[in-house]
């Protein structure tokens, strides 16, 4: 049947003492038939918290099964277990809870639960028509709850939006105080373009693109741990400064691991002073051990540094630029990578 599609259906079996063999042989069928019955002293735990567990127990049912009999209609609403199993019933939407009143033999209909469409288990094919009205509600139970996970899905998906939009105002943020910082405008936008054209002509797939797009933006995020006077000095540096304008990668990564979101986005601003050769920083990373990431920066990087003007020095022309390019293929740069940024000139 229907109702172990998605879930069994959960049925609290309601009785009277007196016809707890009778109930025990119906729940001992429903069982065989896939439903999840729940039989209070089959399945719950007598003691202290009686009440509490059968209460419990018809709050997380769809169905209270109340079993009619003469004997339910002289003591049934007078024990206190069918009392609190049908108060909690009552308690709930009928959105909630579906009630069964269930005869197990000819007797009279409590007129409390008359408005609900009870079977006669006595019949030839009374087992059957009870069958059929839990499958019934199955369907309702199990649309219900698909329609709940559909939309916490989209309430997920919506949140992760938030999140996203939330992350790229603040990275925005982060990437013009450092353009402030450095004297420089609109810089970051030309590199994230032309690093995106080149990842994309090299075959990086669309899901990398956006960890690259990310990392490129926030390149030189570790000069937010150098001091200004350092950062914007107009002559050369000395040893101890190159030393510390050195450790730019190492503040990038130490702020962006521990940001899970922006974990994926390390490659960059870690790794793009690395050299094909091995002769880069900070770890001195050699070729394909560099992530591919912050190889093809590393050449849009210099390319768009060299075709700008610097306080030290005045922008190389295009020709003077490429040709530095090519003759820093597999020494500072992966050859493959200047093989495709070449094809991709003029720009
Ligand atoms: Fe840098």
């Amino acid at each position: 049947m229907s109702t172990t599609a998605k879930r069994p259906l959960k049925v609290f079996l309601c009785h009277a003492h007196a016809d707890r063999d009778a109930v025990h042989a119906l729940y001992a069928r429903l069982t065989k038939d896939g439903v999840d019955a729940w039989l209070d002293k089959e399945k719950l735990l007598p003691g202290q918290d009686w009440e509490l567990e059968i209460k419990k127990a018809v709050r997380e049912a769809d169905v209270v099964a109340v079993c009619l009999s003469k004997q339910f209609n002289q003591a049934g609403f007078r024990q206190k277990e069918v009392k609190w199993a049908l108060d909690t019933a009552m308690e709930k939407t009928e959105r909630e809870i579906f009630i069964i009143p269930a005869r197990l033999e000819e007797c009279e209909t409590l007129e409390s639960l008359r408005k609900w469409h009870w079977v006669d288990l006595f019949e030839d094919d009374g087992f059957e028509k009870l069958m059929l009205a839990l499958d019934i509600r199955a369907q309702t139970v199990n649309a219900s709850l698909n329609f709940e996970k559909k939309s916490a899905n989209e309430i997920v998906q919506n949140s992760n939006l938030q999140l996203a939009i939330a992350y790229d105002a603040t990275i925005q943020g982060w990437v013009q105080s450092l353009e402030w910082r450095e004297g420089k405008n609109g810089h970051t936008s030309r590199l994230v373009d032309l690093t995106l054209r080149l990842a994309r002509a090299m075959g990086v797939s669309e899901e990398k693109l956006e960890d690259i797009r990310i990392g490129a933006l926030l390149h030189d995020l570790g000069y937010m741990g150098i001091p200004e006077a350092i950062l914007n000095k107009p002559g050369v540096f000395n040893e101890d400064e190159w030393k510390i304008m050195r450790s730019h990668p190492q503040y990038a990564y130490d702020m962006l691991m521990p940001i899970t979101y922006l974990r994926a986005a390390v490659d960059i601003p870690y790794c793009h002073h690395e050299n094909w050769d091995g002769t880069g920083y900070p770890r001195g990373l050699k070729d394909v051990a560099i992530p591919v990431a912050a190889r093809i920066f590393s050449v849009v990087d210099v390319y768009d540094s060299l075709t700008n003007n610097k306080p030290y020095r005045k922008s190389w022309d295009e020709e003077k630029t490429v040709k530095y390019i090519q003759e820093q293929s597999g020494k500072k740069f992966d050859p493959d990578v200047v093989a495709a940024f070449l094809k991709l000139i003029p720009l």
